[in-house]
Parts: structure tokens; sequence; C-alpha cells
């Protein structure tokens, strides 16, 4: 076999955001574009010689090229192996289960999660490491500063791999392994939840609707929720995964979604909707006649957990993100177990993961998950319910209703600007961010300002600090607006206005006007309308 030392020159805009390395499918067809990414990855890492590496992706356009080439710098890298996912196929919670169960040292997951796919579209590399999470600041910061002073890279001469045909092969001299994507993550999931109790749940007519919104989980919502637990054929919708997911960007959220949602307060409602994103990582939870927010959903799962034999000894802690609701706060007091918040991004969950400090984990952007893999894992969230619902016999909505009456309810709305000109996202921030000592005290629409920051978190595991990850304003009473600047966006920059408000003994106002005052506050402190010439936010969940 021959290894062959390309020269290349650097890119300077290969800095990988909150989940990877994101671009439009031309950025990473540019010359060595995704060669460069890859080496410089290769580059950070120290000791995988002779070892495995994970590669799959969500099957959006060019997963299959970059594999390719994924594989070729691997084996020349000296990677001893290389496990694929048939057809190039593995969701991001299945790659994390498989890095683990296989003890690989890393992996490579392709994907740009729920943004659209297609020639014109995005495309994304992330590296995961040896315990199956995201890497580390640490590590993309080197991946980063790698990939600007990068002057080759190496790559096997090897014809193509076959990885449409499950089995393993010796390829560019190392071992190569097409594995069925579903099989392990499947078994996985009858570890941790009641299949039995939920097999009888459909056995005895519950209807559910799980939009794979033509994204990887098709083949694993199949494969598990009709095969496995029976629920009747045609319960996964939009199963086959696409290069373009047909066109649709692959968000589980009430935009995107809007169909399942109608659905679901329509008439004929089935009992249950559900949907998961273009790698699988996040979900979209709906009862008949109920959204259930991100926020609230991690709460309810961390109150029920117990329901689950996965989860029977009890929680060690929850984590959430600043800007999702506190509702899961409530839960971890009542459990008497610790409550952890870290800034956006599954990564930092990571480490108080790894130290047995949290069990359940989820985020405002609608990803829940457990210490089961290392990643959020929108398909595990909707089984969780599953097992919930067929142990209490109880209807999702029902569930929520006594969840508020017991813990109160966080009323929660994230506003989006997206595409907002970068320069006037960052004066508001830089503007906003200057303010904040003079605002504590002060009076905004009658509510008192009781504390401002710009959010930092002091990793209790690993005592890394890591600043700027938000602003916060909170107000007497338990309310609070969060503004913060998307790290996942394309093009353009992405402003999100997170507004929370906290109500004892009302839980049937609407959302948007119970979160109107604090709406209109977030307006007048940060001038959101005059930065950004936008009157309402491009989306609203
Ligand atoms: C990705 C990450 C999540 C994060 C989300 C929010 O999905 O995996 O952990 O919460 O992005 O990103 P953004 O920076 O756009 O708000
Ligand atoms: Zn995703």
């Amino acid at each position: 076999m021959t290894i062959r030392t390309v020269e290349t020159t650097p890119y300077d805009d290969q800095k990988p955001g909150t989940s990877g390395l994101r671009k439009k499918v031309p950025v990473f067809q540019q010359k060595n574009y995704a060669e460069n990414f890859i080496q410089s990855v290769f580059d950070s890492l120290d000791g995988f010689s002779g070892k495995a590496l994970v590669i799959g992706g969500d099957g959006r356009y060019y997963n299959r090229e970059v594999i390719q080439k994924a594989i070729a710098i691997a084996a020349a890298n000296g990677f001893g192996k290389v496990i694929v996912g048939k057809g190039g196929i593995l969701s991001t919670p299945a790659a994390s289960h498989i890095i683990r169960k296989y003890m690989a040292f890393g992996g490579l997951v392709l994907s740009a999660s729920h943004n659209p796919g297609g020639p014109h579209e995005d495309f994304g590399i992330k590296y995961n490491i040896g315990n199956g999470g995201p890497a580390p600041e640490k590590i993309t910061d080197a991946i980063f500063a790698r990939t600007k002073a990068i002057t080759s890279y190496k790559i096997a001469d090897m014809a193509e791999v076959d990885i449409d045909r499950i089995g393993t092969v010796q390829a560019g001299g190392m071992t190569v392994e097409v594995i069925d994507p579903v099989e392990d993550y499947a078994e996985l999931m009858e570890t941790l939840f009641d299949f039995d109790a939920i097999r009888a749940m459909f056995a005895g007519g519950f209807r559910m609707r799980f939009d794979a919104m033509h994204a990887v989980t098709g083949p694993y919502a199949k494969e598990i929720l009709e095969n496995r637990l029976g629920a009747p054929k045609g319960t996964a919708r939009n199963f086959v995964p696409l290069p373009d997911f047909g066109g649709h960007h692959p968000d589980p959220n009430l935009v995107h979604a809007k169909h399942l949602y109608d659905e679901m307060m329509g008439p004929d409602a089935p009992d249950f909707g559900a949907a998961s994103d273009g790698d699988g990582d996040r979900n979209l939870i709906i009862g008949k006649g109920i959204f259930i927010t991100p926020s609230d959903s991690l709460a309810m799962l961390a109150a029920n957990a117990r329901l689950a034999p996965g989860y029977e000894a009890g929680l060690k802690g929850i984590a959430r993100s600043m800007p999702t609701s506190a509702a899961a706060d409530r839960v971890a007091e009542a459990l008497g177990v610790g409550i952890y918040e870290t800034p956006t991004g599954w990564k930092f969950f990571g480490n108080l993961l790894d130290a047995g400090m949290a069990t359940i984990c989820g985020e405002e952007s609608a990803g829940t998950g457990s210490d089961h893999v290392r990643e959020k894992d929108g398909l595990w969230a909707v089984l969780l319910w599953l097992n919930i619902l067929a142990v209490r016999k109880e209807s999702a909505k029902a569930i929520a209703e006594k969840h508020w009456a017991t813990y109160g309810r966080n009323y929660y709305s994230r506003h989006d600007y997206e595409e907002v000109e970068s320069d006037a996202a960052n004066r508001l921030v830089s503007e906003l961010r200057a303010k904040l000592p003079s605002l504590p005290g002060t009076k905004v629409r009658g509510l008192t300002v009781e504390a401002a920051d710009d959010f930092a978190y002091h990793d209790p595991v690993d005592g890394s600090v890591s600043k700027n990850q938000g602003i916060r304003v909170l107000f007497e009473g338990g309310s609070r607006f969060v503004i913060r600047l998307s790290g996942t966006g394309t093009s353009g920059a992405t402003l999100r206005l997170y507004v929370e408000r906290y109500e004892k003994d009302r839980f049937d106002l609407d959302t948007q006007q119970a979160l109107a005052d604090l709406i209109a506050a977030a307006d007048d402190v940060a001038g959101i309308r005059s930065h950004t010439g936008r009157q309402k936010p491009s989306v609203i969940t």
C-alpha cells in the first residue's frame, strides 16, 4: 500500500463551532478542504496508532465522498481499524455508542445536524473522543490551530471501500469493518427500557406517529418501534434517509414539523407524536393536544426516570444548559440530587457524565440524553416517554399537568433572529454586556432586575473555565431572559432570545402571552429591534 503525502495550503475558516465544523457543501468541496480538516484532527491527537476509528454520518449530501476520504486518510495516518456504518449511516447517538462499545480511539461524525442538506446546503465533520462524546474545547482549539498551519496531509492510495456490504475487509493496510448501523443501538435501548410494557401498550391500541423527517432515524425507528415494539406499520413516517432530506429542514421544531403539531392538535390525533432531526440526536415530543417543551420534557423525564429499568436505581444528578428553563432544577431539588448548569453545547455534559455526577442531561434546543452514551439521543427520549406512558397508563397531557401541579410551571419560549448581519449582532451583544453592571436594582416593564451577568462556567470536574456563554438578566420572582449568539449557524449571525417565567399555580396561560412583558423588557434592555432592524423573530419555539 502506498501512502502519499500531498502538499496543501491552509484555510483560515475551519474553526469548529458548537458542534464540529459546519459549512456549505461547496465550501467543503474546495480543494483539500475536507482533507485538511481531517488531517488536522489526526494531527491534534496522540496515540491512535493501531487503534480503531468509527466513521458514520446522517446520510446527507457529500457523506459518502467524505467517508471515502476519511478512510484513506485514517489508513495513511496509522489507524489499525475503521468501523463504518453500512451505507455511511450512523446516527450521532449510535456513533457515540459504537465508539464506547468497541472501545474505539474516537470517531468522525459527519453531519450538520438539523441544518438542511443537498448540493448547496450544509455539511459537517465532528470529532468525538474515546468516551463517545464531542471533543472538548482543548482539542477543538488545537484542531483549529492546526488547520491554520497545515502544509500537507497523508492519504493511502486505495480503492474505494464498498460501504454497502456488511463485513470485514483488509484495505489500505488496515481493517475496515462495515456494520449494521441499527443493531448495537437497538440492543442498548432494550437494556434501558421496558420493551414488554411498551409492546403491551401498542398491542392495546396505542397509536403513535414518529416523523424521521427523511433523516437518519428512519431505519432506527422502523426497527425499534415497528419491528421490536410492535407499533403498527406506518408509525414511522418519512423513514427513508435522503441526501437532501426531501428538500426540508430536518429540524424537529414547531416550524419544520408543523404538520406533526397540527395532526397532534387535531380531532383525530394519535396518542403520541415525536420527531427527530438530521443526525438523530434531537427530539420533538407532542402529546395528544399538548406540545411538551424540551425544558419541560427534561424535567418530566427526570421526575419519572425510575419507571424505566435502566434508571431504576435513581438519578445521580441532572444537568441542563444555562438557557434551558429551571423546571429540571425543581425536580432535582425534590429528588435531592445535584443540578448542574452548563454552557450551551452537549460537550459540556461529558465530564459530569464521566464523573458520575449527572445521569440525565438536557437542553432547550431539543436535546435530551443520559449517561448511556455521550451525545444527546432523540430516540432515547422518545422511548423513555413511551416507557413512562406505558407504566403510568396516563396520557402525556395528564402527566404534564400533574407535573406542573407538583412543581409549578416554567413558561418558556425561544425567539430566534436568523441571518442577522454579524456586525449588528455583535454590537448588540457588546453594548448589552457593557450595560450589565448598571442593571441590578432597575425596573423594566414593572419587573425588577435582580442580577445580570455574562455566564461563565467553571467545570467542577476539570476546573476549566468557559467565559462569555450568554447574557442573562434575572428578575425578582424567578423570571429571566437570556441572549446569546448561536454557535451553529452557517450564514450571518443568529441571535437567540430565551424567556422564562415561573408560575406556581396558573398552568393554562398562553405561553407567548404569559411571556409578553418579559419579551418587551428584553427589547427595552437589549434593543433587539433597533439593532437587528427586525420587527419580529424568524422562528418562535
Ligand atoms: C447543537 C449542539 C447542542 C446545542 C445546539 C445549540 O445542536 O449539539 O448541544 O444546544 O447546537 O446551538 P446554538 O449555538 O445554535 O444555539
Ligand atoms: Zn442533531
